[in-house]
């Protein structure tokens, strides 16, 4: 792609400053100057960011290269991070203060002070510790945005224990292949999830997932929406009844970890198979996201700050649990769905609650414009400081929409770009910084991030290139679990020869050294901000016994940004229908989860293909789109 100053000036010559109030009282406000300073010395800015964390024993070196690309921060330094995101908090005046509000999808609602949610994640730690779960084990959880959810992620954390969530939205044969890959003997989960009113059987689906992956010994399921379950004697246990057991005993040692122990694996897709499972580790992930959080979103004790993300997701572990907690904020939560039961429902509780800062994703944002002005106007957003995107691309008119009805024109938006494998915002503003609608803006200090060409040559502005980071951060996944061959290979080999990391985004930088991401150029597809494997759900149609071979691409959406389309070559002698198209389509809801089903699923006789048997997204894609071909000369189909 050539650059024009045609398609870049409309966005370059929008540029929206934040008001005088909330730039000059932020943490940063000469963004300029703390980058240069961050770039002079990278380890010595990180270090700094650790000394205010505390360490059971300081470390020895910042940054350990030796065996790159794994690289290694605060190496010899002991920590925990439920040290520095409860325990410390405990014994200051923040005991007192409230670390979560509350609300489930039915209206109902409950407080955890600092003191509270400390409790009860040292008595769940207790209760885990007494069925046998030791450092090192990995759990899974599987469970909606409730309490417990966080409760049960800390409790893992403070005994050393590895915390696999799977978002609730997922089914069975997703879970299952999780559980397997992580070896995970002990499962947490709940009856049931409150969405749009009805309820998600999650018990049930666990059951499905436990009967295929049976290493599992350990359920304990939370009660959370009441309908009978099926418990599995000599398995199943209700935490409630663990909970009141002599075991769960409010006091816990915290385990010591070393700072590059795993904290959690959290499963994502990627360009082929089944999904990886991102590691991250206590000592530099708590850094880097208690770091991001603080100038980002220049979070004050006096906030209340809610990420309507879910915590199954990057978002929600990084920005909903751990560094919040960390910065001893008031975090909030919502369960349910932002329409229930009326599109007013996430205003409704900005006024109600007081949010001073929301961040959430551009699909949200895009889904609640859609009914209109009338239902945020209804409703005093006036406490609202911050506002915040994540997940894809926001397009200028959802951001004017954010900024002016959401924000009345008065709150900066903060558009990070950052990844399940990144741990925290790469690419982002601060309260400070002046923006562009659709721009991530520039770097957070430290970071070291360019668009380059093939030969790894910085692209000029306006033209696009591949996403890099050029040098490591302390809350980088440290490998792919049980796979360091493909965390090398996914991530590491394309650049091998500089040593950078390749995002796998497409993004351009314009002028004034603003990045504009494009998006992914692998075969992962946003929807509604969530990130789905084509190969997953391919994998998932060919499970049926009537699909010969499938293939699935992305395709733009007004407001999911995406949507899933599916093309199916059936076996001999079968016959298509609509029918079973549906059938097919309740497959995959059953196999892999609900925001997987295509929206469109046709049956084919041929899938276009290279010479060499490749299936051609590229072409299917454009096929769908109405939009010309291009190259097919390696087409053979
Ligand atoms: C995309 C989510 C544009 C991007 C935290 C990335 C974005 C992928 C943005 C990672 C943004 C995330 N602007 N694109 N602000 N944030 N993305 O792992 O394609 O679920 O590679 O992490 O989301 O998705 P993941």
């Amino acid at each position: 792609m050539t650059p024009t100053e045609d398609s870049f000036a409309p966005s370059t010559a929008e540029w929206y400053y934040p008001s005088e109030d909330i730039s000059r009282q932020a943490y940063v406000t000469d963004y300029d100057a703390l980058y240069k300073e961050s770039m002079e010395d990278i380890e010595g800015f990180w270090a700094r960011q650790a000394e205010s964390l505390e360490w059971y024993q300081r470390w020895d070196k910042v940054l350990d290269r030796s065996e790159a690309p794994f690289f290694k921060w605060f190496v010899g330094g002991k920590t925990n991070i439920v040290l520095n995101a409860l325990d410390r908090h405990v014994k200051t005046w923040r005991r007192n203060k409230m670390a979560l509000i509350w609300e489930g999808e039915p209206g109902d609602k409950q407080t955890f002070s600092y003191w509270r949610l400390w409790q009860e994640v040292n008595k769940f730690g207790n209760v885990l510790r007494g069925m046998g779960v030791k450092k090192g084990d990995r759990v899974t959880i599987y469970m909606g945005r409730t309490p417990e959810l966080i409760i049960a992620m800390l409790a893992c954390a403070k005994i050393g224990a590895v915390h696999s969530v799977i978002y609730g939205g997922f089914s069975e044969n997703a879970i299952a292949d999780r559980i397997e890959d992580a070896q995970s003997r002990v499962m947490v989960t709940s009856d049931g999830a409150w969405l749009r009113g009805n309820i998600v059987e999650l018990k049930k689906i666990a059951d499905e997932a436990v009967k295929r992956s049976p290493i599992v010994e350990t359920v304990i399921v939370v009660k959370r929406t009441g309908q009978p379950v099926n418990m599995q004697h000599g398995r199943d246990y209700w935490y409630h009844d663990l909970m009141a057991l002599p075991i769960a005993s409010p006091k816990c040692e915290t385990e010591v970890m070393d700072a590059e122990d795993p904290l959690f694996i959290l499963y994502t897709s990627g360009t082929t198979g089944k999904p990886k499972g991102i590691l991250h580790t206590h000592g530099g992930y708590q850094v880097y996201t208690s770091t991001t959080l603080k100038y980002v979103f220049d979070i004050r004790d006096e906030d209340r700050y809610w990420c309507a993300a879910d915590p199954g997701w990057i978002t929600g572990h990084s920005y909903i649990v751990y560094a919040p907690l960390i910065l001893g904020a008031t975090g909030f939560m919502y369960e349910g769905a932002p329409t229930q039961p009326y599109p007013n429902r996430w205003w409704k509780m900005v006024e109600e609650y007081g949010i001073t800062i929301l961040y959430t994703a551009p699909t949200a944002i895009r889904g609640l414009m859609r009914f209109g002005d009338a239902w945020p106007n209804r409703h005093d957003l006036s406490s609202l400081r911050l506002l915040g995107s994540v997940g894809e691309p926001i397009n200028p008119e959802a951001w004017r929409w954010y900024h002016k009805v959401i924000g009345k024109e008065r709150s900066p938006i903060m558009d990070t770009w950052w990844q399940t494998e990144t741990g925290g915002f790469m690419i982002t503003p601060m309260p400070s910084v002046g923006l562009k609608p659709g721009s991530a803006t520039r770097p957070f200090p430290g970071i070291d991030a360019d668009v380059v060409d093939e030969e790894g040559n910085s692209c000029p502005p306006g033209v696009e290139g591949k996403l890099v980071i050029k040098q490591p951060w302390p809350s980088m996944l440290r490998t792919i679990y049980r796979d360091p061959e493909r965390f090398k290979q996914q991530y590491w080999s394309t650049y091998a020869q500089q040593g950078w990391y390749l995002a796998g985004d497409a993004a351009r930088k314009d002028k004034d050294g603003y990045f504009w991401i494009i998006g992914r150029m692998d075969e992962v597809i946003k929807v509604s901000g969530y990130r789905l494997g084509t190969a997953e759900i391919e994998s998932g149609l060919v499970s049926h016994p009537a699909v010969a071979e499938a293939a699935v691409i992305g395709v733009p959406d007004e407001v999911r940004g995406n949507v899933v389309y599916a093309y199916c070559i059936l076996k001999a002698g079968v016959q298509g229908s609509e029918e079973l198209v549906d059938k097919l389509k309740e497959h995959v809801r059953h196999e892999i989860g609900p925001i997987a089903v295509p929206t469109k699923l046709e049956i084919v006789a041929s899938l276009p293909k290279t010479k060499s048997g490749k299936i051609m997204r590229r072409v299917l894609k454009a096929r769908a789109m109405g939009l010309p071909e291009g190259d097919t000369s390696t087409l053979e189909e």
